[in-house]
C-alpha cells in the first residue's frame, strides 16, 4: 500500500499532485517522484547548492527543506527556465562563457544566479563571488561563473 500523504505542488507553473512521506525533502520530490532531474543532488546536506531552485522567487536549497512544506509556493526548477526554445538569459551567458566543465553544479548554479541577479548582488565581481558563495563548484569554473552572471546581469538589466 501507498503511505504518506497527497499533496500538491506547483511547479514551474503547473499543478504536480504526488504522494509524499512527511519526511520526504523538496529534492526527492522534484528528482524521484517528479521526475525533474534537472536539480542536482550533491551533497544532500546543505552544503554544495547543487539542489537550488527557486520558491517564490527565493533561492533556496531543495535538500534541506520538506515537499510537505512547500505546498502553495510557486517552485521554479531548471526545466522551468527557458522560454519555450528561447533560454534564459541566464543560461545563454553560462555557455557563452564556458562557465561549466562537468556540470554537476551548474543548475544550481544558474538557479542561484537567477536569485542573485534579482536580489541586485551583482555590483563587481566580488560582490558576486560572496552572493554565489553558496554553491560550490568542484571543477573551480568560477572566474567564468562570475562573467557569466556578470553579462546576464547586464542583458537582464536593459
Ligand atoms: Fe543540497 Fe548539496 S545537495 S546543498
Ligand atoms: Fe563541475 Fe562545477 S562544473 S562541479
Amino acid at each position: 500500500a501507498e503511505s504518506g500523504a497527497e499533496i500538491v505542488l506547483r511547479v514551474n507553473g503547473e499543478q504536480r499532485r504526488l504522494r509524499v512521506e512527511n519526511r520526504v525533502t523538496l529534492l526527492d520530490a522534484l528528482r524521484e517522484r517528479l521526475g525533474l532531474t534537472g536539480t542536482k543532488k550533491g551533497c544532500d546536506r546543505g552544503e554544495c547548492g547543487a539542489c537550488t531552485v527557486l520558491v517564490d522567487g527565493e533561492r533556496i536549497k531543495s535538500c534541506l527543506t520538506l515537499a510537505v512544506m512547500r505546498q502553495n509556493c510557486e517552485i521554479t526548477t531548471i526545466e522551468g527556465l527557458a522560454d519555450g526554445d528561447r533560454l534564459h538569459p541566464v543560461q545563454a551567458a553560462f555557455i557563452r562563457r564556458d562557465a561549466f566543465q562537468c556540470g554537476g553544479c551548474t543548475p544550481g548554479q544558474i538557479m542561484s544566479a537567477v536569485a542573485c541577479i534579482h536580489e541586485g548582488h551583482t555590483g563587481s565581481a566580488e560582490e558576486i563571488r560572496e552572493w554565489m558563495s553558496g554553491n560550490l563548484c568542484r571543477c573551480a569554473a568560477y572566474a567564468n561563473i562570475v562573467h557569466a552572471v556578470q553579462d546576464a546581469a547586464g542583458e537582464m538589466r536593459r
